[in-house]
């Protein structure tokens, strides 16, 4: 594709930036539907986040993804947050609309959509645990929640950490249970023979590091098992998981959905199906 004068721009800010995907995944979607369209990657270091988003005015440049370690600190130089992304205390996306910023998340809603179509899973009524209490598990916690699930387990190596979280959300989201445990075999195994869907919220996995505190004997048979880890080949969670016969997904639907969700903020338009995907595959 030609890039000219007219041509629109689009982007990540991350730091570093230079291992994500985002780029593949947009352009794939860019030079499908024939879009005068570029997305290029910017690594923004912190101390350059608010001079990089008063860019976007100056320049003109027309959305742009946040990444690590942007997407916290980059709601304080937008114009308008959006809800969930302000619950959330997360922005993974900007839209320039005429120099005001518009930031949301599409983290969380990626996870929903990642479930549905991966997995076949609506976390409506379901009972979840969570591993992990970081900004990934913040966001799915708020996903799910928002979702109508009806009870989330959060354990955390740092047990503090899980306390924080729910005791954040909890009077927020009346209609979900919230309990907090303890990252231990013993804790996990008296819950695991409920539980609906194992989310994965750690990076335990990213470098192929295998969960020992899982009490896979005793989880629910009929459980689906999510790690938001992207790895290839799968973490070791979602190798175990398929090999005791529970449907599992790793973090690339999860990827997929959240750019397709930018897509759609960005563009009004629907994302071509299945170009994203196609294109991380090569
Ligand atoms: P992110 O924004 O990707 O969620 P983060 O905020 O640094 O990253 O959170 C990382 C999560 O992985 C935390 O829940 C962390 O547990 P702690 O709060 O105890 O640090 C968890 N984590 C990372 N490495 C871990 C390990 N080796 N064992 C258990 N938990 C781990």
């Amino acid at each position: 594709m030609m890039i000219r004068g007219t041509t629109r721009v689009f982007g990540i800010f991350g730091h570093p930036v230079d291992h994500s995907l985002s780029p593949l995944m947009h352009n794939a979607a860019f030079r499908a539907l024939g879009m005068d369209a570029v997305y290029v990657p910017f690594a923004v270091a912190p101390v350059r986040l608010g001079e990089a988003v008063a860019a976007l005015r100056a320049l003109r440049i027309a959305g742009v993804n946040v990444t690590i370690p942007h997407k916290e600190t980059v709601l304080a130089y937008l114009d308008e947050v959006d809800a969930a992304a302000r619950l959330i205390g997360a922005v993974n996306t900007v839209h320039n609309r005429d120099g005001y910023l518009v930031g949301y998340n599409t983290d969380g809603t990626g996870l929903i959509r990642s479930l549905a179509a991966d997995l076949a899973f609506d976390p409506a009524g379901k009972r979840v645990l969570l591993l992990g209490a970081g900004g990934a598990s913040r966001a799915a916690l708020v996903a799910l929640a928002e979702t109508g699930a009806a009870w989330i387990g959060v354990a955390n190596r740092t047990r503090p950490k899980a306390e924080n979280l729910v005791a954040e959300f909890r009077d927020h989201f009346p209609g979900t249970d919230f309990a907090v445990l303890d990252l231990a075999a013993s804790a996990l195994a008296a819950v695991c023979p409920s539980v609906n869907l194992l989310l994965n919220g750690t990076s335990i996995g990213l470098k192929g590091e295998v969960f020992d505190a899982l009490p896979w004997q005793q989880l629910n048979r009929a459980a689906v098992v999510c790690d938001i880890v992207y790895r290839s080949p799968d973490t070791p969670l979602v190798m175990t998981a398929r090999s005791r016969g529970h449907r599992a997904t790793g973090g690339l639907g999860m990827l997929i959905a959240q750019g397709e969700a930018a897509f759609r903020i960005w563009t009004g338009q629907e994302p071509p199906a299945g170009v994203m995907r196609q294109a991380l595959a090569r």
